[in-house]
C-alpha cells in the first residue's frame, strides 16, 4: 500500500468550501484502521462508542480515558495519514474547563490525535473555548448525544419540534463561536442539518443520520458491516455483511476441528526425518 499524504485541517476546510463531501468513520483498532487508511477515509473518530461496539457495555458511560487512549494509539498506528479525532469520554470534560484541557491534551500527546470531540451545546461552550485556546482543534457534537441519552429519552431523533430544533441551531452557533472547527449532528432532521450547514461560518458540519446536506458524512464502522449484534440503527447503511461472513467462518472452524478436517498439511510444519530420529534417540538415552 502506498502511503498517502497526511490529511490536514486546511485540506478539510478546502473540501467543505468546495462542497466536496468529507468521509468520516469510527474506528477502534489497528487492523480496521489499516483498512480505512487504505480506502482513503479522511477523518477517523475513535468514538467512545467503543464501550458498546468493542467492550460490550450497554452504554458509553463506563468508558475511561485509559480505554480511549489505548484504542486511539492503536488506530493511529494503522492510519498515520487520517485526521484522527479522540472522543472525550464521560466525565473527562464535564467537571471543569481545566479537566477538559488536560484530558484533551492527553489525546494529542499520548495518542498523536489531530483533534478531540466533545458532546453538548451552549453549556459546554466554555470547555470548548478552553480546549481551542490551548491550541487543540475541537469538534462539537449535537443532537443525539449518547452520554446524555438518559436525559434525552433514549437513542432517538432529536430536534423534531420547532422549539427543540431552535435550541440545536443556537447550540451550533455557540460552539462555532467557542472555536469548534467542526460540528457533528447526530440524528437530527435533515432540514435542521441543512439550516445549520448553510449558516456555518468558520466551521464545517458532519452528519450522522442527519441527511445529505452536511459537509461530510459519518457512520459507525460496526453498523456498516453488520458487526454489532445487539441492534442495527435505521440511519446505518450496511455496506457489507461481514458479521455473517465471520459467523459462518467460525461455525465451519468448529465443525472442521470436530471432523479432523482442520488442520490440513499446509497448515502445519514437520521437522526433517533425520532430526526427528536424532530426537528419538536422545529421548531413549534419557530413560
Ligand atoms: O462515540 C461515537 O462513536 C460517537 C458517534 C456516535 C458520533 O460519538
Amino acid at each position: 500500500m502506498t502511503e498517502r499524504t497526511k490529511i490536514t485541517l486546511p485540506h478539510l476546510f478546502d473540501k467543505a468550501d468546495r462542497g466536496d463531501p468529507i468521509s468520516m468513520l469510527t474506528c477502534y483498532d489497528f487492523p480496521t484502521a489499516t483498512f480505512q487508511e487504505g480506502a482513503g477515509v479522511e477523518m477517523i473518530l475513535v468514538g467512545d462508542s467503543l464501550g458498546m461496539t468493542m467492550l460490550g457495555y450497554d452504554s458509553t458511560l463506563p468508558v475511561t480515558m485509559e480505554d480511549m487512549i489505548r484504542h486511539a494509539q492503536a488506530v493511529r498506528r494503522g492510519a498515520p495519514g487520517a485526521w484522527l479525532i479522540g472522543d472525550m469520554p464521560y466525565m473527562s470534560y464535564q467537571p471543569s474547563v481545566e479537566t477538559a484541557i488536560r484530558n484533551a491534551g492527553r489525546f494529542m500527546a499520548e495518542a498523536a490525535c489531530d483533534a478531540v470531540k466533545l458532546e453538548g451545546g451552549q453549556e459546554m461552550a466554555d470547555r470548548m473555548a478552553g480546549i481551542a485556546a490551548a491550541g487543540i482543534p475541537v469538534m462539537g457534537h449535537l443532537g443525539l448525544t449518547p452520554q446524555s441519552s438518559s436525559a434525552l429519552g433514549g437513542f432517538r431523533l432529536q430536534g423534531k419540534t420547532a422549539k427543540q430544533a431552535l435550541k440545536i441551531v443556537h447550540d451550533a452557533k455557540a460552539l462555532e463561536r467557542a472555536g469548534a472547527f467542526a460540528i457533528l449532528l447526530e440524528l437530527v432532521p435533515d432540514q435542521v442539518c441543512k439550516l445549520i450547514t448553510e449558516r456555518a461560518d468558520g466551521c464545517f458540519v458532519i452528519s450522522l443520520g442527519s441527511g445529505p446536506h452536511a459537509h461530510g458524512q459519518l457512520l459507525i464502522y460496526h453498523d456498516m458491516f453488520g458487526l454489532y449484534p445487539k441492534f442495527k440503527p435505521r440511519m446505518a447503511k450496511v455496506f457489507g455483511d461481514a458479521g455473517s461472513v465471520i459467523q459462518e467462518g467460525l461455525e465451519r472452524y468448529v465443525h472442521d476441528v470436530g471432523e479432523r478436517s482442520f488442520p490440513e498439511e499446509e497448515n502445519y510444519f514437520r521437522m526433517a526425518d533425520d532430526a526427528y530420529e536424532e530426537l528419538l534417540s536422545e529421548l531413549e538415552a534419557e530413560v
